[in-house]
């Protein structure tokens, strides 16, 4: 296994891009089940999610190509509907094969997620919805086996919670269904836009793009005809993280290939804590602070602050001048990082979904545990402003959503090492 070895105390200066955004790739790659023809989607980031999902298309029956961040995937011979457990554990977003597999083929077997370091991370939501389009789902030897003989119906779906894969599986399988579907409370983020944008401009009309109202009218199982290459939109996290790491270092860093729009949360954040920023058509700076101020976090579903920031932006807190308070609205157990954090000498007290993170810390070196993906980019971020050595241990986390983020942080100018445990 590998681990990261980080030097503290080194400003930060230059560029790097931010590549395409892995939650909006997987929920893409899962929609070429949808088409009838050779899916080209281009800007896919070379994660290890990215190649899970291209592995568990392949196991059931399609084919892909994939060069240059660059795949080309044709999933018109699909014959199993059997997406495996020994796939699905490594990536529970394997769960958005289950909606377009259901509307294609009217049956399909799905392994259950299983649970995850951040949260239980329930489906019921997805299963709830499918139900009402006319599925019958029954769970047996960890397996969703659902069916839906004629096809699935248009229905309105009314989510209790907002869930971004659950939107995106009803939206897939809306697409084939026969007839209208409306779902109610449904998610905005970005990832799920592209979604709605591209199954839009290929055929599948959808109103309400954007909103938490979206009308979709079904094929009734006809698949769909692919027009144009899809382009994977910038990852606003992997971008938010860097803006942590200029942040947290107090440097001047500028990333290229950035959406703007889709950072204003995190942008604001940064601002309220003293930073400033320059923006050009696609690209962004930061610029230090001369005072870093704490701040109050809440994390809550798009455009609010996201839940993927709050664990790098409680790494920053450890650098403020003073108090933050951090609230986790999302996941139960969001705050793997803090225990990291604190034999690294930081001072954060937990209290049930909240944490208050005392400023001006002096951190200091020391071995650390990965637990989950944006968990290790905050030990990543605590690293490169401690005195001495930090190692990070399980990077395999970092791998699953970042791209080469030792590469860029020596970019950067961070003295990181990847080595072999
Ligand atoms: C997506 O996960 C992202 N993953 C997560 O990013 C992200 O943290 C999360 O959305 C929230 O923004 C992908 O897009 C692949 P949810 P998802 O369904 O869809 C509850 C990362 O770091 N819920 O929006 O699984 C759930 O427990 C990952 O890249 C139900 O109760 O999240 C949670 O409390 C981590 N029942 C809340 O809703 C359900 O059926 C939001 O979850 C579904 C969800």
């Amino acid at each position: 296994m590998d681990y990261l070895e980080i030097e503290g105390g080194n400003k930060l200066s230059g560029e790097i891009t931010i590549d395409g955004a892995k939650n909006a790739a997987l929920p893409l790659l899962a929609a070429t089940i949808l088409f009838e023809n050779e899916v080209t989607i281009e800007n896919l980031p070379r994660v290890n999610d990215v190649f899970t999902m291209l592995r568990l298309l392949e196991n059931l029956g399609a084919s892909y190509s994939y060069e240059e961040n660059t795949a080309k995937i044709n999933s018109h011979y699909i014959t199993n509907t059997r997406a495996i457990y020994d796939i699905v554990r490594k990536m529970r977003a394997s769960i958005l094969t289950l909606g377009p597999l259901l509307a294609r083929f009217g049956q399909c077997e799905v392994s259950l997620p299983g649970g995850c370091a951040i949260g239980q991370r329930p489906i019921d939501l997805h299963l709830k919805a499918l139900e009402m389009m006319g599925a019958e789902i029954i769970i047996e030897q960890g397996y969703i086996r659902a069916t839906a003989p004629e096809g699935l119906k248009g229905a309105t779906i009314v989510f209790d919670k907002i869930t971004v894969t659950g939107t995106e599986n009803i939206v897939m399988a809306a697409a084939l269904a026969h007839g209208e579907s409306k779902i109610i409370n449904a998610a905005k983020e970005p990832e799920v836009v592209q979604l709605c944008q591209v199954l839009n401009d290929n055929g599948i009309k959808i109103e309400g793009i954007g909103s938490d109202e979206l009308i979709i009218q079904g094929t009734g199982q006809k698949l769909i005809t692919a027009k144009k290459p899809i382009k994977v939109i910038p990852d606003r996290i992997e971008a938010g993280t860097y803006l942590c790491a200029g942040a947290i270092t107090n440097s001047e860093i500028t990333l290229k290939s950035v959406n703007h729009t889709h950072l204003f949360a995190i942008i604001l954040k940064l601002q309220e804590m003293g930073f400033d920023f320059d923006l050009s058509e696609d690209s962004i700076t930061i610029k230090p602070a001369s005072k870093v101020k704490g701040a109050k976090i809440t994390t809550s579903e798009y455009p609010g602050f996201p839940t993927d920031m709050q664990a790098q932006f409680m790494a920053l807190a450890l650098r403020a001048q003073g108090a933050s308070l951090i609230e986790e609205k999302l996941f139960e157990n969001r705050f793997m990082h803090v225990s990291e954090l604190i034999r690294m000498g930081a001072n954060i007290i937990l209290s049930n979904y909240t944490a208050t993170v005392e400023g001006k810390s002096n951190l200091n070196g020391a071995d650390v545990m990965a637990t989950d993906l944006r968990a290790s980019s905050a030990l990543v971020l605590a690293a490169l402003v401690a005195n001495g050595t930090t190692r990070v241990h399980r990077i395999y986390h970092l791998d699953r959503g970042y791209v080469g983020l030792e590469k860029k942080l020596q970019q950067l100018g961070a003295k990181v090492k990847r080595l072999k445990e």
